[in-house]
């Protein structure tokens, strides 16, 4: 395994550009099974997920071929409607395939996702979809069986404990598209990428009114075409950026994202006082403050509120930023897998059921610490940026998964970041030494 060494106190400047959104390209490499015919996808991340998504494809039977560095061509004639648990127990996104495989084979059979350390990821308003449309669901030694013979248009509610869902959106949605009649899906998420999802199915003759509100009115026709289509850019990523920006940046100019999907976290950089411009629609500049920021209150909802992955990233600015501050998970409330590792760094973070309530400190130190999900490594990966000395992340393979490149990016801007083999690590620092 590779672990990532970083040099705390560098400065961040000059351009740096986003990927294709994971969360997107996700379900939409699922919805290629939704037709016979040919998708070529464009401006797709280069991530582990992708890879494992694309091998997930090719054994339900799919034709899948990388063509370029960020082009994938996609064509599901002969597929299969069962995926096994060895493929996809290590993807919680493979839980994606339910929707097309019924809406095109009108059968399913697929394991049922784990969980995974932000907290149970059930499906159980997938399955309200699913039963929702006529569908006969059975759960059966961790397998969800779908029988979709008889599926048609209905009105389902989608809102859950925790608001919308995304893929459990989505998944409805796939399904939807190819069954008859029409189907209004209220509380659907209003997610970035569910929406791009929605006009790639467009793309392929899909009838979909309401997209990016939380009603989605769907006319179910009997085939969908090919397509080619290029995935919306990574608001995540971007997001991270962003506060890479805010906590080391000397006009740090993020290109390649959409002003319209950063919102709330630029609502919540300004009332930190970070100072940020907005250079045109695709192009953000930000520096680290020249005097301490404002410490700020942040709370996760469904899109357009804060999203809930940039959570951990918000932590690390307010963990630097002197003062209280209070950040309330309402998404995942268990999201704080972040904090005992920054809390290593020297981060004074108290855990109070939903909230972490975040004692801004002037500095952090470096340390070895622990990835553990995707955006919790982020966050460290940020802390290591400002930290004093240097910070090792380990099992940096949750960073592969979601970030494409990001110590290249980083690096290209000034930090002393660098992928190492574990083996290169000073094994007195490295607390998975034999
Ligand atoms: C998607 O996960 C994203 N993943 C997550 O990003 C993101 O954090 C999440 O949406 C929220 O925005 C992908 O798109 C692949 P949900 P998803 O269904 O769809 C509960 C990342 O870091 N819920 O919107 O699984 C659920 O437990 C990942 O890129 C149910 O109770 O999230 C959670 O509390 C992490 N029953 C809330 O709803 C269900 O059937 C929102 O979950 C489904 C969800």
């Amino acid at each position: 395994m590779d672990v990532m060494r970083i040099e705390g106190g560098n400065t961040l400047s000059g351009s740096i550009s986003v990927s294709g959104a994971k969360n997107a390209a996700l379900p939409i490499f699922a919805a290629t099974l939704l037709t016979e015919e040919t998708c070529v996808l464009e401006n797709v991340p280069n991530l582990s997920d992708i890879r494992f998504m694309a091998e997930i494809l090719e054994h339900l039977g799919a034709e899948v071929e990388q063509t370029g560095p960020t082009t994938w061509k996609i064509t599901a004639k002969d597929i299969s409607h069962r995926a096994p648990y060895d493929l996809v127990r290590k993807m919680r996104a493979s839980v994606c395939l339910m929707g097309p495989l019924a809406g095109r084979l009108k059968k399913a059979e697929i394991s049922l996702p784990g969980g995974c350390v932000i907290g149970p990821r059930p499906i159980d308003m997938h399955i309200k979809g699913f039963t929702g449309l006529g569908m006969k669901v059975d759960v059966d030694k961790g397998y969800v069986f779908l029988d979709a013979e008889h599926a048609c248009g209905n009105p389902i509610f989608l809102g859950g404990r925790h608001g919308s869902t995304v893929t459990g959106t989505a998944n409805v949605l796939m399904a939807a598209v190819l069954t008859p009649g029409k189907t209004i899906i209220e509380c659907a998420a209003c997610e970035p990428e569910v929406v791009d999802l929605c006009r790639m199915l467009v793309s392929m003759g899909a009838d979909i009114d309401g997209i990016g509100s939380p009603t989605l009115t769907i006319q179910g026709v009997d085939r969908l075409t090919g397509c080619k289509y290029s995935i919306l850019p990574d608001r995540i990523e971007a997001g991270t950026f962003l506060i890479a920006g805010a906590m080391a940046g000397e006009n740090l100019t993020v290109t390649n994202l959409r002003v319209a999907d950063q919102a709330a976290l630029i609502d919540k950089l300004k009332e930190a006082g970070v100072p940020l411009t907005i250079d045109s629609e695709s192009s953000i500049t930000v520096s680290k403050s020249s005097v301490p920021l404002i410490p700020v209150d942040v709370v996760t909802h469904p899109h357009p509120g804060f999203p809930t992955d940039v959570q951990a990233q918000m932590s690390t600015l307010m963990s630097v930023t002197p003062g209280i501050s209070i950040v309330t998970e309402k998404i995942f409330p268990n999201r704080f897998m972040h904090v005992p590792e920054l809390q290593r760094m020297g981060a004074d973070i108290a855990i109070e059921g939903p909230n972490a309530i975040v004692k801004g400190q002037q500095k952090l130190s470096g340390a070895p610490v622990m990835a553990s999900d995707l955006r919790a490594s982020a966050a460290l990966i940020l802390a290591g940026l400002v930290a004093e000395g240097t910070t090792w992340v380990l099992r940096i393979y949750h960073l592969d998964r979601g970030y494409d490149k990001i110590d290249d990016k980083l690096r290209a801007v000034g930090a002393v970041i660098e992928r190492l083999p574990e083996k290169d690590m000073p094994q007195d620092l490295n607390p998975e030494a034999a």
